[in-house]
């Protein structure tokens, strides 16, 4: 499963469009796929159909209360495509978690606990960086940066990588991130270079398909089915078929990087009767040691191995009962980032907390 946030903090550049469109056209591939959206102006939403007055049960849900997980909320847009609504109620969500621990991990956890049964899962950001576009890129391996060729696009995906790399820092989450250029009239002397410079600036992350400014595209949100229904054989539809099959093009090189690794990770250390099975997933660090209650939280902590996969991994014999334990990334303690177990620690951080029984 990859799990990829649309997402940019600047507004319009297309992120909702790309999202819709996307995730009917990997449907359309044969792939399963979830669009959450996670922006309180619901549009992704309003692309795919629906109205408020279609749903109870909405991606605020997921934040706010711990039972409600996406197979209770999720509306079938058809049988492949299934999409977690989202209206102005998502708007409360940051004032209310306002003071609660751990609050840019609420989505992460929900969908941990969910069950998903997709190949996909899209999370439509809005334009801000905000608790909900947090939780969006810590629940992700991925992101699409959808980039329009106006004249602050440049600065904002420097703004969002910056972003990126914040998180990589401070929480060690590494995403993988594509810029896409989106809502582009080629033709003008100005865009074509803004093309350049996003090339020569993101060669490595900058995908080949390119989203032209089309206005079927534009009817097709207004009638609220995505352009490859809307007009299969228009310019808008074509481009969003030669990005689904890019990013599905990119399955076999990505499968051993790191996305499969969020499925594997989905509820932190693995019991069973051979031991403790510690899975991390930083592929930048240069060392991943664990420590804990087990072995006194020894500043030194025990050894992860790197496979080869990219993951890193030891096996523990614990005794029965409780054990708290946190990572140590090139020398950063933290907690597990895959485990939503955690108890505070008398440092006003938290520890992860493994039960063996
Ligand atoms: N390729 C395109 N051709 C024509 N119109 C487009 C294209 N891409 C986006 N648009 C239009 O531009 C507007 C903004 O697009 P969209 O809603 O996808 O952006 P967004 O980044 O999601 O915006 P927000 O930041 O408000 O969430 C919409 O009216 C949409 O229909
Ligand atoms: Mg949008």
């Amino acid at each position: 499963m990859r799990v990829v946030a649309l997402a940019n903090q600047k507004g319009g550049c297309g992120k909702t469009t790309t999202a819709t469109n996307l995730a009917s056209t990997l449907a359309q591939l044969e792939k399963k796929v979830l669009l959450i959206d996670n922006d309180p102006q619901g549009h992704a939403t309003l692309a795919l159909g629906f109205h408020d007055r279609d749903f109870t049960l909405s991606t605020s849900d997921l934040y706010l209360t711990s039972d409600i997980l996406v197979e209770d909320a999720f509306l079938e847009v058809n049988p492949d495509l299934h999409l977690v609504p989202a209206g102005i109620e998502l708007s409360g969500v940051e004032m209310i978690l306002a003071r609660e621990p751990e609050k840019e991990m609420r989505l992460r956890n929900n969908l941990r606990r969910s069950a998903l049964p997709y190949d996909y899962v899209l999370i439509d950001c809005p334009p801000s960086v905000s608790l909900l576009t947090f939780n969006a890129l810590l629940a992700c391996g991925e992101v699409i940066i959808p980039v329009d060729p106006s004249g602050y696009s440049l600065q904002a995906v420097g703004k969002i990588r910056e972003t990126i790399a914040v998180l990589r820092e401070k929480k060690g989450h590494d995403l993988i991130p594509h810029i896409l250029m989106s809502n582009f009239d080629t033709r003008p002397r100005y865009v074509r270079a803004v093309m350049d410079e996003l090339d020569e600036l993101y060669d490595d992350e900058l995908l080949d398909s390119v989203i032209h400014h089309t206005v079927k595209i534009k009817e097709a949100a207004a009638s609220g089915v995505p352009v490859t229904l809307h007009d299969p054989e228009s310019r808008g539809a074509f481009d969003f078929r030669r990005l689904a099959r890019e990013i599905l093009d990119q399955e076999v090189e990505l499968e051993v990087v790191a996305l499969d690794h969020w499925s594997a990770l989905l509820h932190g250390p693995a019991v069973s009767q051979a031991g403790v099975r510690f899975e991390a997933d930083f592929p930048h660090a240069r060392t991943v040691r664990v420590t804990g209650s087990f072995c006194d939280w020894s500043a030194k902590g025990l050894p992860l191995n790197k496979r080869e996969d990219g993951l890193w991994e030891c096996h523990l014999d614990l005794a029965q009962g409780e054990h708290q334990y946190r990572f140590i990334v090139d020398g950063s303690w933290l907690p597990d980032p895959h485990n939503s177990r955690t108890v505070a620690n008398e440092f006003g951080g938290a520890n992860s907390l493994v039960v063996v029984t």
